[in-house]
């Protein structure tokens, strides 16, 4: 089995912000409570026209660009997304039009706000068993397009973005370990009911408005927690690491409160833990893409380092990755 590790990350969120100021004039909402509740302070709104596919492609420019590949060396594109440009083809397709990466295959992944782990893991099996060596893979979303902007519950927590990278194989590791765990009985905590092959487009789904993003987040809220929790214990456990081994710690962004009950119940410093979910919200897959690129940036990630990506979603999803800095 060949090692495989990230050589390049990319990031791009679209340019508008949407403030917990602007939404008090939306919704029924005040900065006060989304702050309390959950740490968003703001968050990405993709302009007409910049789709799930187009965000991507930027975060991807700059993936390759860092890791010194160009389009046509890749072997495979994975998109992790909730938001694609169209039911199909691909959103990986489209990127894949976008980049001119003429050799590469292409298809989507749907794993909700785990899909970036999901994509990394799935793309270290690609390279470990000698099919691909270059792959990448995005997190990208606009989940502005699927939510309801007359639901305070829900439209505060969302936000829009991309986050890439490029993996190839390596002679250390890179990934060591991963667990990946779902339940669909859990389906209804979070779904987005209508528009697909069970309620198709009708005018009855659009009165319902049942092509939005329905939670229930009270629910979600402590299932997530022990989720996350379990996954990265498992991953660490596997690993032959302990908690205090990890240099970084970069959780899905959804709360910054279930991301403090985690950490804490977890053992790990608050120094050792990645958050932007202030300035992004809930981006769903793009959340830990997003994170581990600006981690990257800002200096976070050493050689030898120890980071833990961890991440739950609807499904539902949950999934946990170690990955040695090299
Ligand atoms: O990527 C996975 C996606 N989702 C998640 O991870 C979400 C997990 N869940 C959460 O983050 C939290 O449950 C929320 C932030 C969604 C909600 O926080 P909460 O502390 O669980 O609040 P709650 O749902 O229990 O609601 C408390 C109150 C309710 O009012 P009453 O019934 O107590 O009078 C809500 O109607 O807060 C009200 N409320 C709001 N008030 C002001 C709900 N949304 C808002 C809002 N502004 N935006």
């Amino acid at each position: 089995m060949r090692a495989a590790k990230i050589i390049g990350l990319g990031k791009y969120l679209p340019s508008r912000r949407l403030t917990n100021k602007d939404l008090e004039k939306i919704v029924d909402t005040s900065d006060e409570w989304i702050t309390t509740r959950t740490g968003i302070k703001e968050r990405r709104i993709a302009k007409e026209g910049e789709s799930a596919s187009m965000l991507a492609y930027k975060a991807s420019q700059e993936a390759l660009k860092r890791a010194g590949l160009t389009p046509d060396e890749l072997d495979l594109i994975i998109v992790a997304t909730i938001t694609p440009d169209m039911n199909f083809p691909s959103t990986a397709c489209f990127l894949q039009k976008h980049l001119k990466a003429v050799n590469a295959s292409c298809f989507d992944l749907s794993a909700a706000c785990a899909g970036f782990v999901y994509a990394a893991v799935t793309a270290w099996q690609y390279i470990a068993s000698g099919l691909y060596d270059n792959i990448l893979i995005v997190g990208s979303e606009v989940i502005s397009s699927i939510t309801d902007f007359k639901d305070r519950s829900t439209c505060v927590l969302f936000g829009d973005g991309a986050g890439a990278a490029v993996l190839t194989y390596s002679k250390t590791p890179g990934f060591i370990s991963s667990d990946f765990g779902s339940d669909g009985f859990l389906s209804d905590i979070l779904s987005v009911p209508g528009g697909g092959s069970q309620q198709p487009i009708s005018q009855k789904v659009l009165d319902d408005r049942s092509h939005y993003i329905k939670m229930k987040g009270n629910e979600l809220f402590r299932i997530a927690v022990r989720l996350m929790i379990q996954t990265a214990e498992i991953s660490l456990k596997k690993a032959g690491l302990k908690t205090e081994d990890v240099s970084l710690f970069i959780p899905h962004q959804a709360n910054k409160r279930i991301i403090d009950a985690v950490s804490k119940r977890l053992g790990i410093d608050s120094q050792k833990i990645f958050l932007n979910v202030d300035q992004y919200g809930n981006m769903s897959s793009a959340s830990t893409a997003v994170a581990l690129c600006e981690a990257w940036e800002k200096g976070m990630i050493k050689k030898d380092d120890i980071i833990v990506l961890d991440a739950f979603g609807g499904g539902l999803v949950w999934g946990s990755c170690v990955i040695k800095w090299t």
